[in-house]
């Protein structure tokens, strides 16, 4: 009897336990203090946590000198959701190595992120640009005719092969309608005190760097070669999680029927 219910408790356990990514975006970033400022991002705003959550994504990491003209926007004119949303831009649902970066098909590709996934994107708005630059770089840029390319990606800074790739990308993009989601104050019928003016978030990006001329992925960057390209897709790797539930599930069988 008694070994029934435990049997039915390693089940249980091994069903959560197995379900949980095992991926610490913030212990990835920790070691590389150059992307503290991000890590720190992502862990206030919580896009760390959705980070945690998936697998098969690609983190475009802007470092600290970087990021800070967007950080420094922080509760002037950028809120924390706007922020978060800044940030879930530079994460890309498809898990992209230098090696299948350097094989896009006809050299640019649309690439949906976490941003297009809260649904507050219109149409397309959060996917990114991926287009081959000069001497095998890769620009990024928002998904709308000559929009140009803002930022470039230089070099991969951790890799945990098909779940999730660090990217470190120049500067830091502001996809197309964050700006505009900031809460509209009610319509307020009566004029009681003046309320004080708040200041409207520019309608334009902020004036990020331009990214200097960027040093091109180089072949020692990519993983080895027997990497089945092409392979990710969004929530293909889940053969991970099921091996040992499977397991289990037959030790329990076993127990149940022992009895
Ligand atoms: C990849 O993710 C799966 C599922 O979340 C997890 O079980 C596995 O440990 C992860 N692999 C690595 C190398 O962290
Ligand atoms: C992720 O790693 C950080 C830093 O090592 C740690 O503080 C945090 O508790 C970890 N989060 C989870 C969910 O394990
Ligand atoms: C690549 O370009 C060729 C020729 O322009 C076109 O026929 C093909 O559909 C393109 N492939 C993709 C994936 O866009
Ligand atoms: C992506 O950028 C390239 C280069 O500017 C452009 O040719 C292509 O049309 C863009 N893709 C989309 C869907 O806008
Ligand atoms: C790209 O740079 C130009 C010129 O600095 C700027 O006007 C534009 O807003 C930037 N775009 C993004 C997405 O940051």
């Amino acid at each position: 009897m008694q070994m029934r219910h435990i049997a039915v408790a390693i089940l249980l356990l091994c069903t959560f336990h197995c379900s949980l990514a095992d991926q610490n975006i913030t212990a990835i970033l920790d070691q590389n203090p150059d992307y503290s400022v991000l890590n720190s991002l992502l862990t206030k705003t919580g896009v760390a946590s959705e980070i945690n959550s998936r697998n098969s994504l690609t983190l475009l990491a802007v470092d600290n000198a970087a990021l800070a003209p967007v950080a420094a926007r922080l509760g002037n004119d950028l809120t924390l959701n706007q922020v978060a949303d800044i940030l879930r831009y530079h994460v890309l649902l498809q898990y992209y190595n230098p090696l299948q970066l350097s094989q896009l098909s006809n050299g640019t590709t649309l690439t949906p992120t976490l941003y297009q996934s809260t649904g507050r994107a219109a149409g397309q708005l959060g996917f990114v640009n991926l287009t081959d630059g000069s001497s095998g770089s890769v620009n990024v840029g928002l998904p709308v005719k000559g929009a140009g390319f803002n930022a470039t990606i230089l070099q991969q800074v951790q890799n945990v092969p098909y779940n999730i790739s660090v990217l470190q990308l120049s500067s830091a993009l502001v996809p197309m309608g964050v700006l505009a989601t900031s809460p509209v104050p009610a319509p307020s019928p009566v004029p009681t005190p003046a309320p004080t003016p708040t200041p409207v978030p520019a309608p334009s990006p902020f004036p990020t760097p331009v990214s200097s001329p960027s040093p091109a992925l180089t072949p020692e960057l990519s993983v080895p070669s027997e990497s089945p390209i092409g392979s990710a897709h969004p929530s293909s790797s889940l053969p991970f999680a099921s091996v040992p539930v499977h397991m289990v599930l037959l030790i329990c069988v076993a127990l149940y029927n022992f009895m």
